[in-house]
């Protein structure tokens, strides 16, 4: 059977059976949104059938960043992933992660497309994407999320389109595909203002390459919006503070975009700049739009929003599909290669704003690995901002686990963000501006603003014992001693004394 495009239409057991074992996937899908969701549950019952006789089925498997439960969760369980890359946040696939079953490569997103154009990994053989429409002449326009799909698209040998119904044609026009010339020569990218557009509103394939398509009708499974806690209010407030403040210095030029990570951190921040008085409008230039859209949107905040991928709880994705007409004006989707890219975050003035896991008295931030070796989900776009901002701010709480776990610790156990790109810190307890500080004058500030008082006169007797007996008084690290926190953690449960 065809459809209206003239391409077969295959169930999502059919479009499975044409992807074979050592095939290397590039899909779509970004932090929850727009991936498929009938082809890899199929492909997982297929994995299942070939273990089942002892054959061997792995894939491995390109994405923009996180999937959903229906691929990234059967997948792993189907211990159908040889490789993954660039992000994740499935426990099931975290675990396999973790126990050394999937090899998993934790990237700058911005990096991804150019990496796989360069051939610096293998060639995708298949792309699967979701998409709310495809033309006969193969003009593919896609679901909720940019990603990396464009470039997969167009080097893929074979290409399965999972059309879903969710949103329709009205999601139509949301994307701007544009694809960077490869260097040397490349000329500049023409974003000068967050709401240009530079490319088009599809993805060109040649048609022959499309094996099928399948028809879906299915929201993203994200998880359902929780209203922020006090620790996320409280630095959201802080935050909040700190720009009006800046503003009023004349450190702060009106119209800077804001880029926000992913949770409910982020999303409590921008909620606070949604609701307070004296705060104006603003855009985004961000890699995930969350349900803070709508609650700029409903206090007259939002300029305008540009991401990658719009990832919305349920609730807010029924609101988004009634509302698609008015936010179309208003929000563009680009490839994740455009939405992070550095010469972009330098030039629009982007203040960024990304949660760490730990962050050390010198300010270096860790993201990714939990006591240095347990990947959580990976750096995603936290770098790609982070070191181009016109105003880094890194946020968490500051406990973790019952107070057991400190977000500041002497030395951080993996380096995600160093101390050269980092410059504003945020916790629950206070915010530490460690601007043109040096180490040991950034060390007594974060201790002293961001450190829970449970943890304050640790770090201040590890910072003096440095200053007597470190090899040298610049950054007075005591090797012997620098992860005492995280030792005393692993043994007693507890990183207090
Ligand atoms: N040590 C051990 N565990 C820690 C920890 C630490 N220092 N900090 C947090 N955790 C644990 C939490 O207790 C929680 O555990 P649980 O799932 O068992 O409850 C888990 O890690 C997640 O913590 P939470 O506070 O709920 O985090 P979050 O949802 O706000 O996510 C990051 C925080 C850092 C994991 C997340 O922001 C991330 O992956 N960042 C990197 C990518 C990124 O920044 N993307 C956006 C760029 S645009």
């Amino acid at each position: 059977m065809s459809d209206a495009s003239g391409f077969p239409k295959l169930t999502a057991q059919e479009a499975a059976e044409t992807i074979h074992h050592g095939d290397v996937i590039g899909a779509s899908g970004f932090t929850l949104s727009g991936y498929p969701k009938a082809v890899p549950v199929a492909l997982a019952q297929r994995a299942r059938e070939f273990h089942d006789r002892g054959e061997p089925f792995q894939v491995a498997v390109y994405t923009g960043a996180s999937a959903g439960e229906e691929m990234d969760g059967e997948l792993a369980r189907a211990r159908a992933i040889s490789r993954r890359y660039p992000y994740q946040s499935h426990p099931d696939l975290r675990s396999a992660i973790n126990d050394g079953s999937i090899e998993f490569v934790d990237f700058h997103l911005s990096h991804m497309a150019q990496y796989v154009r360069a051939g610096f990994l293998p060639r995708p053989t298949v792309a699967l994407v979701e998409a709310v429409d495809v033309t006969p002449e193969g003009h593919i326009y896609l679901s909720t999320s940019g990603g990396s799909s464009a470039s997969y698209l167009q080097m893929a040998d074979r290409i399965i389109i999972e059309i879903n119904r969710f949103y329709g044609d009205g999601l139509k026009g949301y994307h701007d595909v544009f694809i960077p010339a490869p260097p040397p020569g490349r000329q500049e990218i023409p974003v000068f203002r967050v709401s240009d557009r530079i490319g088009q509103p599809f993805v060109a394939v040649p048609r022959d390459r499309i094996a099928g398509i399948v028809e879906t009708e299915a929201q993203d499974s994200t998880r359902p919006f929780k209203e922020p806690d006090a620790t996320a209010r409280a630095i959201a407030g802080h935050i909040v503070e700190f720009l009006k403040h800046e503003h009023r210095q004349g450190r702060l030029p009106d119209g800077l975009p804001f880029q926000s990570g992913v949770g409910n951190v982020a999303n409590a921040v921008l909620a606070a700049i949604a609701t307070e008085p004296s705060m104006s409008a603003i855009s985004l230039y961000t890699e995930v739009i969350q349900d803070s859209l709508f609650q700029l949107a409903d206090n007259d905040r939002l300029l305008f929003a540009s991401g990658t991928a719009i990832t919305l709880s349920p609730m807010a994705q029924i609101r988004f599909r009634r509302e698609l007409e008015l936010f179309r004006s208003r929000v563009i989707l680009r490839q994740q290669e455009i939405s992070n890219h550095p010469e972009l975050v330098r030039r629009l003035g982007v203040v960024a704003m990304n949660t760490a896991l730990e962050m050390d008295i010198f300010g270096n931030v860790n993201s990714t690995h939990v006591l240095g070796s347990s990947m959580m989900n990976g750096i995603g776009g936290s770098a790609d901002f982070t070191r181009n901002a016109y105003l880094p701010i890194f946020m968490t709480p500051s406990t973790q686990k019952g107070g057991r776990i400190s977000a500041v610790v002497p030395m951080v156990t993996h380096v995600d963000h160093s101390e050269h790109s980092t410059k504003i810190f945020v916790t629950e307890q206070g915010l530490a501006d460690v601007r043109g500080l040096a180490p040991v004058a950034r060390a007594r500030r974060i201790i002293d603003q961001c450190a829970h008082p449970d943890y304050r006169p640790l770090l201040i007797e590890y910072l003096e014992y440095g200053l007597r007996h470190a090899p040298a008084r610049h950054t007075p690290h005591v090797l012997d001693r620098a992860f005492e926190f995280h030792i005393r953690y692993r043994e007693t449960g507890t990183m207090r004394v």
